[in-house]
């Protein structure tokens, strides 16, 4: 009976002839292959590396996989028949990455973080202090041997990341420890790989609605309790035949007023109405719902794109730049309409 060992998970004794795909999706490995062509042949969501076994590629492999891939061992798992011991490397499910580095190397590392760099720059969700960094380097044989919580994988994640991404930090630990760029990625790596999966399914109810329920309901007591003490008088009765003049939309609506008021006629159908109250906001509005889709083409000033930009507007400054011009252009519009226009929508100052 031939065997299918899936790599850093568990061996399998099946029937000659069995499907991979098959087999996969019983045993319930085909998470991360959608294999949206049926076994067809034609989609390629169902590849993996076999890295032993698995005769030779059939012709619809040939067709819809790269040379490359062939190359490195990829296979249509839909396509492959097991008919001898097969070792198979699945997606999603890969053996994590070894941890290359001695226990006295990576006490060193530690130690020297501690001495020479700035512990309060290193971004962290945990408190980066040297105790515990130092509790980290008395346990380093632990950490080497995977032995260790997965807080300490992540605090010692966020500081070689550091580490990387701070050219002089990086550079003397080349020099002190000949430990190259290249080694502390794969460390890195290896660290991620023994943290637990992330949640792929974030639950929209209860904990997102909780939170929107919450500050809809503080929103609501504040609005009450603000309006009880503070006294908001009506204007007269509105009359048809006396229009007050400059007739001004609530606060909220005079920015667009405003921009009505100093758009262009640009002639045939782009009136200012049409330029003002239509192109002008609608292209705001499609910079708005935009922006998170174009921003990872503009990431030209992020030297490492390895990993996507953090949640922080430092972390996102195209957005953030073209966020706030927007917001800023808005509320200047607003203070003019409100403030800076009197009769005839001229201009006047408040003090007049
Ligand atoms: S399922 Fe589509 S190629 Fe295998």
């Amino acid at each position: 009976m031939p065997k299918i060992e899936i790599l850093g998970q568990a061996e399998f004794d099946v029937a000659p002839g069995t499907n991979l795909l098959t087999f996969l999706q019983n045993q319930g490995y085909d998470t991360k292959l959608p294999a949206s062509c049926d076994g067809e042949g034609m989609c390629s969501t169902c590849a993996a590396r076999v890295v032993s076994g698995g005769g030779t590629p059939n012709a619809n492999e040939v067709d819809v996989l790269s040379e490359e891939q062939i190359d490195n061992d990829w296979r249509l798992t839909c396509q492959v028949k097991v008919e001898e011991d097969t070792q198979i490397l699945v997606p999603g499910y890969e053996p994590p990455e070894p941890i290359d580095i001695e226990a006295d190397e990576l006490s060193g590392i530690l130690n020297y973080v501690i001495a020479n760099l700035s512990l309060r720059e290193i971004d962290s969700k945990q408190g980066v202090t040297p105790n515990r960094l130092r509790d980290l380097s008395l346990r380093a044989s632990s950490v080497t041997a995977g032995d260790v919580e997965a807080n300490d994988f992540a605090l010692l994640i966020d500081v070689f990341t550091h580490v990387v991404h701070t050219p002089a930090a990086l550079t003397a630990i080349e020099q002190e420890f000949s430990f190259d760029e290249e080694r502390l990625r794969s460390l890195l790596r290896a660290f991620e790989d023994r943290l637990p999966p992330e949640e792929e399914e974030v639950l929209m109810y209860p904990y997102y609605m909780y939170i929107v329920a919450s500050v809809g309901f503080f929103l609501l007591v504040a609005l009450s309790a603000y309006s009880l003490m503070v006294d908001a008088p009506l204007e007269e009765a509105a009359t048809p035949s006396f229009t007050p003049n400059p007739e001004k939309a609530p606060w909220y609506f005079l920015g667009i007023q405003e921009l009505l008021a100093i758009s262009p006629n640009l002639g045939g159908p782009l009136t200012s109405v049409a330029v003002g109250g239509v192109i002008i906001p609608g292209v705001f509005v499609f910079l708005l719902v935009a922006m998170p889709y174009v921003e990872r083409y503009l990431e030209f000033w992020r030297p490492d794109k390895s990993s996507p930009p953090g949640p922080r507007l430092r972390d996102r400054p195209v957005t953030a730049t073209l966020f706030f011009i927007l917001m800023a252009a808005m509320i200047i519009l607003i203070i003019i309409g409100v403030y800076f226009r009197g009769p005839g929508w001229e201009w006047v100052t408040p003090w007049q």
